[in-house]
Order: C-alpha cells, then structure tokens, then sequence
C-alpha cells in the first residue's frame, strides 16, 4: 500500500501506548512509520523491526543534541532520516487558541475549567491518560547527561520548533549514512535543491496547514514538484488524506506515495494499535475500490488521465 504513517508528536498523549501502536500497527500492514524525534516513547522501546520505520529529525537543542538522536537511531537499525524543514517557529493555530489548548497542557486550572464537561464525556481515555505518568515525556529529546525535554513544556510555553536552513544539511548529511528524506517541501526549486544537497526523496508537506496559513495547498503544488525533479527525486506528499480517494488522486498527480498524520491518531485515539490497523483497513479498501473503479489493476496504471481540477 502507497502509504506511510507521518511523524506526529504528542501521540501518547493521544493514546497511553502512543507510537509503539502506530508502529506496531504499521509494520503489521506492511507500511513505513515516520517516527517523530519528540516521540512520547523512546525510539528503542518500539519492538517492531528497524526496518519498518524511519527517523524523522527537528533539530530542537541545536547540533549536539540532534547529532546524539541521529547516532542512537542509527545504531538501532533507522535506515531512512527525515528532516522537518517547516517546523521553524510556530503557526498561531487560531483554533488552538479559541479552544484553550496551550492552558489545558498546563494542567486543570480555571482557565482550562471549561473542558472539563469534554473529558468526563469520555471516562475510558480519561482513565488511560491520567494513569500515565509519563505521557509528556520527549525520551529521545536529550544532550549528552542531560534530562529528556517536556511537550507539555514546549506545548504550554508556545515556544516555536528550531529554525532549519539548507546550510544546516552541511552537518546533516555527513552524520547519517542512509537515505536523506526532506519534509516540508512545496515547490519545485526548493526540491531540486533538496536534490543537490543529496536528498533521496522529499515530502510535499505544509504540515496540515497547521504552520502557515495561506500556505499552498500540498496536491495543488504537488505535479510541479514532481516534475521538477522527475526520475531523480521520489516524490511523497501528505496533507488532509482522510480516504483511498485522495491517495490515488495523489498517486496521479505524481506522487509515490503519501502520509497520513491525523487519520492514523484519529484511530489511535479511539482504540490503540487496532483502532490504526482500522484506519489503515478503511484506506486500503478505499484505494482498491478507487481503483477498480477507476479500471487499474496496479498503481502503475494511475496517471494524470484519471484526475482534472474543478
Ligand atoms: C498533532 C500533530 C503533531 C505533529 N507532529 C509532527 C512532528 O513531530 N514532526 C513532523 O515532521 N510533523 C508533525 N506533524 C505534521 C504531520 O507529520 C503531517 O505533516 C500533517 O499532519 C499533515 O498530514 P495530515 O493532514 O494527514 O494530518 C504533526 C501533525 C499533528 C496533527
């Protein structure tokens, strides 16, 4: 299946068994999962084969804390890195802030008082959440001797993700051995120059729109992207895939493969690692059905002949 799980922090927050589930559940369908460096588990406590998952990076803490991550993903069997290229500072995320999220990561306070009714709607993940004490925690997130970083330290503060600049990819580059992978990609000059600076892929990504606003639509810029670099880069893309649909449509614009974020938490939210084989199961159905459909017995068949813009 043309599918990957994308990176998301926060999963365990979402579900106590977090990115063990997603890549369990992964791994079981046959698919990658993009583990996020500020992950609520630690890289080496997943269980499932080094194979089936690829390291994304942020370079939160700047050199020598991102040189520790990409070594230990290393040594436990990452082939693939991932580097986030949109995550310097943070979108406003208007919802967010209407919806009072940044005073409920700091704990139940009268600002945070009125969610209250929406947790004691949903008792059983109340139960998982407040039994896991460590459901903040950023185990991959850490200098040499020093402790792991916080979520709820850098969700409560609104502090912004580390800039990142191509002459970052310098340091990068030599520190890992395997494929480079950029995300945050949306435009065609800025995918040859991932080319040039010996990327292996890139993700057609505006991080669900939750960065920029107004930022281009991913399937909108994604023929230019791949026809940017045709043949010389893979093309991946993520963004508001919610059903098989929208992955052949990507498929047809150019793309390899795609990534689903939210989908894949919205599964995880409601039953663990089955609740993702079930987002998963729902996807796989809907790119067959899209396909038969469409009359291509394999993805090879899907091409830009299968879609038009309204
Ligand atoms: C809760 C949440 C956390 C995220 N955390 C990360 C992250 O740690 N690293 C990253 O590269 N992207 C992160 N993203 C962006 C996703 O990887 C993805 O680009 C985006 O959600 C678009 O896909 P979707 O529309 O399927 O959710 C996050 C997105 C969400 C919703």
């Amino acid at each position: 299946m043309p599918v990957l799980i994308a990176p998301c922090g926060g999963a365990r927050v979402v579900h106590p068994d977090g990115e063990r589930a997603l890549a369990r559940a992964a791994e079981a369908a046959g698919i990658v999962y993009v583990f996020p460096h500020v992950a609520g588990h630690a890289l080496t406590s997943m269980q499932v084969s080094a194979r089936s998952l690829w390291y994304q990076l942020y370079p939160i803490g700047g050199r020598t804390v991102s040189e520790g991550a990409l070594e230990r993903a290393q040594g436990a069997g990452c082939d693939v890195l991932v580097v986030t290229a949109d995550g310097g500072g943070r979108g406003v995320n208007e919802r967010n802030v209407r919806n009072g999220l940044a005073p409920l990561a700091r704990g139940l306070s009268r600002e945070s008082a009125r969610h209250v009714g929406q947790l004691l709607a949903r008792p059983a993940w109340l139960a998982r959440f407040a039994c896991d004490r460590d459901r903040f925690g950023m185990p991959n997130v850490h200098g040499p001797g020093r402790a792991a970083a916080s979520l709820r330290v850098s969700m409560a503060g609104g502090a912004g993700g580390p800039g990142i600049s191509w002459s970052d990819f310098d340091w990068i580059r030599p520190a890992w051995a395997g494929p480079l992978v950029v995300k945050g990609v949306l435009s065609g000059d800025d995918a040859r120059r991932a080319a040039a600076i010996g990327a292996s892929a890139v993700i057609v990504s505006n991080h669900g729109g939750r960065q920029l606003d107004g930022a281009a639509a991913t399937l909108r810029v994604l023929e230019e992207v791949a026809n940017a670099v045709h043949g010389e880069l893979e093309v991946l893309i993520d963004g508001g895939i919610e059903r098989g649909a929208d992955v052949v449509k990507a498929l047809a614009l150019g793309a390899r493969a795609v990534l689903i974020g939210r989908a894949s938490l919205w599964g995880l939210a409601i039953n663990g690692e089955k609740g993702v084989a079930q987002t998963l199961s729902i996807l796989r159905d809907g790119i067959d059905r899209t396909m038969g459909l469409l009359g291509c017995s394999d993805v090879s068949m899907i091409g830009l002949e299968h879609v038009s813009w309204a």
